[in-house]
């Protein structure tokens, strides 16, 4: 397998979105507990965040911990926070020195205050760099961001600082988490299931979506190359049709 040398340089996305599924089953596939898996995709994180950097990709999201995970039994929860710190400490310095620059999104005040601490750090210490930006989503729902965003637009008509006409597409775009970046064009999902879990809803109105049976863990460079190679055999339309996007 070579997928990379087939990929256009001209027409890379300038974001990728990963939901980053099944964890728990590739463990269970290897008789262990689920959180050996956790800790095996860390591994698969590591090289996506380097072929972002290899090919171009400037934004690369990822779906790590959702709203609804905290539902999850404690001992999960409590490995997978511990797993995070662990793995923001181990690995600042390698992505410090590939050019990363870190973001979180989603609801960082409910995670333990070491997560806090960590990730503000990392945060610090990679700020000024450009060429791959990393966005975990922590805590994450994109209903509880819009409902957030609702709040913030309807407190500033309430106090007069805007008018209801103000508010349009882009108004709502400026008061999500992902304002500083431009709306993925691609959406993976490893593990088989094909379903959105919460995940972006605004933002990847017009994203290409991806799904593929490999589980996370199993999710190397090569998989994510020919994820791209999916994507740049697409048509996107945007509402037009097929004749007016191919018109010089
Ligand atoms: C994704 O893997 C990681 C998280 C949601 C934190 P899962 O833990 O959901 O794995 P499966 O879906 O149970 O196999
Ligand atoms: C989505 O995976 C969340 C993350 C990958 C962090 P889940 O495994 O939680 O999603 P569902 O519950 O199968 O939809
Ligand atoms: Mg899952």
């Amino acid at each position: 397998m070579d997928n990379k040398s087939y990929i256009d340089p001209e027409n890379i996305p300038q974001h990728v979105a990963i939901i980053m599924d099944g964890n728990g089953r590739w463990a269970k596939q290897h008789g262990e507990d689920r959180i050996f898996g956790h800790h095996e995709g860390v591994n698969s994180v590591r090289e996506i965040v380097e072929a972002c950097g290899e090919i171009g990709v400037k934004y690369l999201t990822l779906y790590a911990f959702s709203t609804e995970n905290w539902n999850r039994p404690k001992d999960e929860v409590d490995a997978l926070m511990e797993l995070l710190v662990a793995t923001i400490s181990l690995e600042t310095p390698n992505l410090h020195s590939k050019g990363v620059k870190l973001h979180v999104i989603g609801d960082v005040k409910s995670l333990p205050q070491s997560c806090q601490a960590e990730l503000n750090e990392s945060i610090k210490i990679t700020a000024n760099n450009n060429k791959v930006n990393l966005i975990l989503a922590l805590s994450y729902s994109s209903k509880w961001e819009i409902t957030n965003a609702v709040k913030q637009i309807a407190e500033k008509v309430k106090s007069n600082q805007i008018e209801l006409k103000d508010i349009n597409s882009n108004l709502i775009d400026k008061h999500l988490n992902t304002s500083a970046f431009p709306d993925p064009e691609l959406m993976i999902r490893t593990s088989g299931e094909h379903r959105i879990s919460n995940f972006l809803l605004w933002q990847l109105a017009y994203a290409e979506f991806y799904f593929t049976n490999t589980l996370w863990p199993e999710f190397r460079k090569e998989d994510f190359y020919k994820a791209i190679l999916s994507y740049q055999k697409r048509e996107r339309r945007f509402g037009l049709t097929g004749e007016q996007i191919q018109q010089p």
